[in-house]
């Protein structure tokens, strides 16, 4: 197969330009300004960009236990159709993903259920109980490339400390949700022009803030490897910059619903604009966009989370946190970010491929000879989005009918189309 005339975009071999690709059984085989035919099939991919395949740190399938939200055939064709390659599902499922077995178990499917390559996560304690630490060492070894509590944070700082020690050891990164549960005090959006209005109860930012700084010094003491997921305040994007400045072993995500919408956005009481952490205000939005710009975060992330149109009924005290991502998040951080001159297509290609990939220690990331063939075609084309056509089972996204520049032509998986 050879990609022609695309725009190839590759940062870790410094490639930003018109390029051909030939890729053969699963991995690319050439990368050059002219590839001659070889009688394969080719793409006219002129007008696009062909980037590394997106990977993402943060998606949850709900598979198994709550297949009615999605499964792993939905959630990872919606990946696909999102220019994904490579996903990481968060271990809140049901049962909660806290053993080598249940890792093994997620991987076995993989080979038959999924269009896009898996790298579970492995619960940091079990059941998610926040008591017992999880068989972190045998995890890994079944597969794991990250622990986390996602959902919730570990609160019991003495049962934390030791899982980080731990990982530490084994070379296992810590997938940071961080909520001081105590301070949440039945928030159900960020405590500012929407809560007032709406007359709900507010999250403060000190739920995130004071946990986020929790876990910051606890990498810079442990030596275990600390991602932040979901960083949504301002001040939490300031004291990642002074975790790196200090050498901590830290790195940090963002999400494209938090720096391409904020909560004066909220109109009404919608629940498909209710996440965890939530829309924040005007402020922390702004602050996000010149934190990317400035190099504090690494990567962005979706943090999908399906949920059912029944309970995104339910309006922001009773329906679950989150929205889907995965179809949304290129076309949001190309028009946000690439649009509004915060990055350039190489630096969203660094935040979407490169750098999640070697926090993952996954093989994948890049256009190099000898790689396997994970390959995006995308362009920066208007659009429309519509949550009618996606391929998760949810539709939950305040996003549904905005207009937007991006969007995903094609995604090879070890050479296969899958979407
Ligand atoms: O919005 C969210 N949804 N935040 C979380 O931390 C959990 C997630 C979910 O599982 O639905
Ligand atoms: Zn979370
Ligand atoms: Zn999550």
């Amino acid at each position: 197969m050879i990609l022609r005339n695309g725009h190839v975009v590759d940062p870790a071999n410094g490639i930003d330009g018109k390029c051909d690709i030939r890729f053969e059984n699963g991995v690319i085989t050439e990368v050059a300004p002219e590839i001659s035919a070889d009688g394969s099939e080719e793409l006219d991919c002129r007008g696009a960009y062909v980037v590394p395949g997106f990977v993402d740190l943060h998606v949850h399938l709900r598979d198994p236990g709550q297949t009615a939200k999605e499964t792993l055939a939905t959630g990872t064709a919606a990946a696909a159709a999102g220019g994904y390659t490579a996903i990481a599902p968060m271990p809140n499922t049901t049962p909660a993903t806290d053993s080598a077995e249940k890792i093994a178990a997620l991987l076995a499917r993989a080979k038959d259920e999924c269009r896009v390559k898996l790298m579970p996560i492995t619960a940091v304690t079990i059941g998610q109980e926040g008591t017992t630490k999880a068989d972190l060492a045998a995890a890994k070894a079944a597969g794991a490339v990250a622990m986390s509590e996602d959902g919730k944070s570990v609160m019991d700082i003495t049962v934390y400390r030791e899982a980080l020690r731990e990982a530490a050891k084994l070379g296992l990164p810590m997938f940071a949700h961080c909520e001081d549960k105590n301070l949440v005090a039945g928030g159900v959006l960020n405590e500012g022009v929407a809560s007032k209005k709406l007359g709900l109860p507010g999250i403060t930012d000190a739920v995130e803030d004071v946990i986020t700084a929790r876990d910051l010094i606890l990498a810079g003491e442990t030596g275990c490897h600390v991602h932040l997921c979901h960083v949504s305040t301002a001040f939490a994007a300031e004291l990642l910059r002074i975790a790196k400045e200090a050498g901590y072993p830290v790195s940090g995500e963002v999400c494209p619903h938090h720096f391409a919408m904020c909560d004066d956005e909220i109109p009404s009481d919608d629940a498909n604009y209710k996440m965890n952490p939530p829309l924040r205000s005007r402020k922390d939005m702004e602050a996000l966009r010149e934190a990317i710009r400035a190099g504090v975060f690494d990567c962005i992330s979706t943090d999908h989370a399906p949920h059912t149109a029944e309970e995104k009924s339910r309006g922001f005290a009773k329906a679950p946190f989150g929205i889907v991502g995965s179809e949304t998040a290129f076309a949001l951080s190309y028009t946000t970010l690439v649009k509004g001159g915060y990055l350039d297509m190489s630096g969203l290609v660094r935040m979407m491929s490169t750098n999640p990939s070697k926090i993952a220690g996954h093989t994948g990331g890049t256009l190099s000879v000898g790689a396997p063939a994970d390959i995006a075609v995308v362009t920066g084309e208007e659009t429309r989005i519509d949550a009618a056509d996606f391929k998760s089972k949810g539709k939950n996204t305040p996003f549904d009918g905005r207009r937007v520049y991006g969007k995903v032509l094609a995604t090879y998986v070890n050479g296969r189309r899958v979407y």
